[in-house]
């Protein structure tokens, strides 16, 4: 994987991300107003952001942070801040998914003990990924190498996006569709 290619990659999967966020944002704000969200939905984003992001996507940055570290002695506090945030976004989007599972079986949960998870979640993870475009990736492209970016891609092995990809798995047909529906109001 050559750095050029690499970083803009790198950004994609950032943007993606922030697509799902801001549509669970939104599905949250008709929550807090009492409306119906789409609890399916909203399970399916949490799920794929601990399945893809968490299982490929965080990996991968874990180890390009190792690399960069190795030649940039001065990233450690961001880095370190960063590889935390990565636990809490998970320990966060475990217990948010656990809420909405708890919804759809008509388990009783208070109002703001998912509100309080979701925002949580919400924020740590806009501004996640925020320090890492602005802190992160412009570095990462004088840091890395050739040879660095095949480590980081080394880090978990390929796997095609399961939502993004061009073979959607049926379980997340249905959001593909409203995401898409989301992008072209945008648009
Ligand atoms: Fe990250
Ligand atoms: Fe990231």
């Amino acid at each position: 994987m050559k750095s050029e290619y690499a970083v803009p990659l790198w950004h994609d999967e950032h943007e993606r991300f922030l697509r799902l966020l801001d549509f669970l944002d939104t599905e949250m704000m008709c929550f807090h107003e009492g409306g119906h969200p789409n609890y399916d939905l909203m399970r399916d984003v949490i799920y794929y952001l601990q399945h893809y992001a968490d299982r490929y996507h965080h990996p991968r940055e874990d180890m390009a942070f190792e690399l960069m570290l190795k030649r940039d002695a001065a990233l450690a506090p961001h880095i370190k801040r960063l590889m935390h945030e990565h636990r809490v976004i998970k320990t966060v989007g475990n217990k948010l998914y656990k809420y909405l599972e708890d919804i759809i079986e008509d388990t009783f949960i208070p109002r703001e003990t998912v509100e309080a998870a979701a925002a949580t979640y919400l924020v740590y993870y806009r501004s996640h990924i925020k320090t890492e475009e602005m802190e992160i990736l412009p570095q990462a492209i004088h840091l890395l190498q050739e040879e660095d970016w095949t480590q980081v891609a080394a880090a978990v092995p390929a796997a095609p996006d399961p939502l993004f990809g061009n073979d959607i798995s049926a379980r997340y047909r249905d959001l593909r569709i409203q995401i898409a529906r989301e992008k072209a109001l945008t648009h």
